[in-house]
Formats: structure tokens, C-alpha cells, sequence
């Protein structure tokens, strides 16, 4: 990816005249992945898990998890035009918005909408991609971000390009590979490529001071 993926004016531009785009992988095909760690569905909003759902872009992602009863979506972008997109498709699909969106930086741990929440899983689509163009030091404080918003026991599922993304020093979540998505060929030669997808959950505190 070219370094300026992690900039908000690269995001705002794109979304001028972006209006739907599927990063990596279809919402569908990511959510396959997502289904077995999220419990039952329920459609009262007080039993549904709590999903944050970092990067959304321009992604029908939350749509997918409406679709199939969870209500309980806070759907987090730093670029406003991407937040619109977000409510327009709900919107567009669904007639109304019941999901939340909120404009804030996943680098930044200090938000104002957040605050005392917490979540059950948090999601992304190749976020931890454009975030990682800014280096492991932004990478590191978007995981510090997701481990502050995690309830006890919850879990962060992250698609990525990278086979190494999660290899930074004193990451406070233990890493395992759930599911590998390969690429389409162009040539029957050509070697396997496959996307990455991430469960992480959180390490003992001590643990992670540790650095182990
Ligand atoms: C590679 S796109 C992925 C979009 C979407 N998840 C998808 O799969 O199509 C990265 C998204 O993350 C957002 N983003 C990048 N850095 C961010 C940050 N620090 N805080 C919040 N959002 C960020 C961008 O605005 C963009 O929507």
C-alpha cells in the first residue's frame, strides 16, 4: 500500500466520489469468517453482542451483521464522508438507521463517544492495514485503542494483507490465524497469495509487560 493510506485527506478524497468499495474481501465472506465467534443473534438490542466495527470506509459490513439480527453495531470511521456513506447504505438497505456511526481515530485513545463502553468483538476489514502505513507506532496505539474498548472476553477479528501484520513488540493481545483467504490467479502458475484473518484476545496485563 502506498504511504498515504494512513493520511484522513487521502480517505476524504477517495470518499468524494467513493460510495461503496470492498477491501480485501466481501462483507459476506468476512462475516463467514466472523459468524462462529459471535453468539446467537437476538433482535432485543439489550441481549445482542456489543460489535465495534473500526474503518468501516465504505463497506456494507454492518449492513451483514443487521441482516442477520445484530443491532448492537458502532460503526467508527475518522473520515466523516466515510460515516455518511456508512448510514446512507444502511439506509438504502434496510429503510432505516438503527446502527451507530461515529467519527473518530482508532490511534487516538482519549473518545468522547466511547468513553465507559465497552464491546464484545471488534472487527476490521484491512483498517490495521491503512493504519500500519503510519508505522508499528500508530499499529501499537490502535491495539491499545481496541484493549481499552474490549469487555472482559472479548475478542478482535482483523483482516489483513499482511502474513506478519501483528508481529510488533509488546502487543497486549495474544495472536492466532483463523482463516486464510487466497487470491485469485491470474495464471494457473502463478503462487498462492492469501489474506489473513486475525483472532486476538487480550493477554494478561502482566503478561504483556512482560513483553512476552
Ligand atoms: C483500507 S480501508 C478499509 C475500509 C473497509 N473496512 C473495507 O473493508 O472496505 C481503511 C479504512 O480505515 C479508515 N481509517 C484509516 N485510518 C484510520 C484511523 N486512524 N482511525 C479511524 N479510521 C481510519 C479509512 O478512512 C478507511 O475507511
Amino acid at each position: 500500500m502506498p504511504a498515504d493510506f494512513e493520511k484522513q485527506s487521502y480517505w476524504h478524497e477517495r470518499f468524494s466520489s467513493e460510495t461503496s468499495f470492498e477491501w480485501l474481501a466481501s462483507s459476506e465472506s468476512f462475516m463467514s469468517i466472523i459468524e462462529p465467534y459471535l453468539s446467537t443473534p437476538s433482535h432485543t438490542y439489550e441481549n445482542a453482542p456489543r460489535i465495534l466495527h473500526l474503518g468501516s470506509g465504505t463497506s456494507d459490513l454492518q449492513n451483514c451483521f443487521r441482516s442477520r439480527g445484530y443491532l448492537d453495531v458502532t460503526n467508527v470511521d475518522y473520515e466523516p464522508l466515510a460515516i455518511e456513506r456508512g448510514r446512507q447504505l444502511e439506509k438504502v438497505a434496510f429503510g432505516d438507521i438503527r446502527m451507530k456511526y461515529i467519527v473518530a481515530d482508532v490511534t487516538q485513545l482519549a473518545c468522547d463517544f466511547l468513553q465507559d463502553k465497552r464491546f464484545d468483538i471488534v472487527v476490521d476489514k484491512s483498517t490495521v492495514d491503512a493504519v500500519s502505513c503510519g508505522g508499528n507506532t500508530a499499529l501499537s496505539r490502535m491495539a491499545s485503542f481496541v484493549r481499552k474498548y474490549l469487555a472482559d472476553n472479548g475478542i478482535w477479528i482483523s483482516l489483513s494483507y499482511s502474513s506478519a501484520r501483528f508481529d510488533i513488540e509488546q502487543l497486549p493481545f495474544g495472536v492466532e490465524v483463523i482463516a486464510k483467504i487466497p487470491l485469485p490467479k491470474l495464471k494457473e502458475s502463478d503462487p498462492e497469495i492469501y489474506h489473513h484473518c486475525y483472532l486476538l484476545r487480550p493477554k494478561d496485563p502482566n503478561e504483556s509487560k512482560m513483553g512476552t
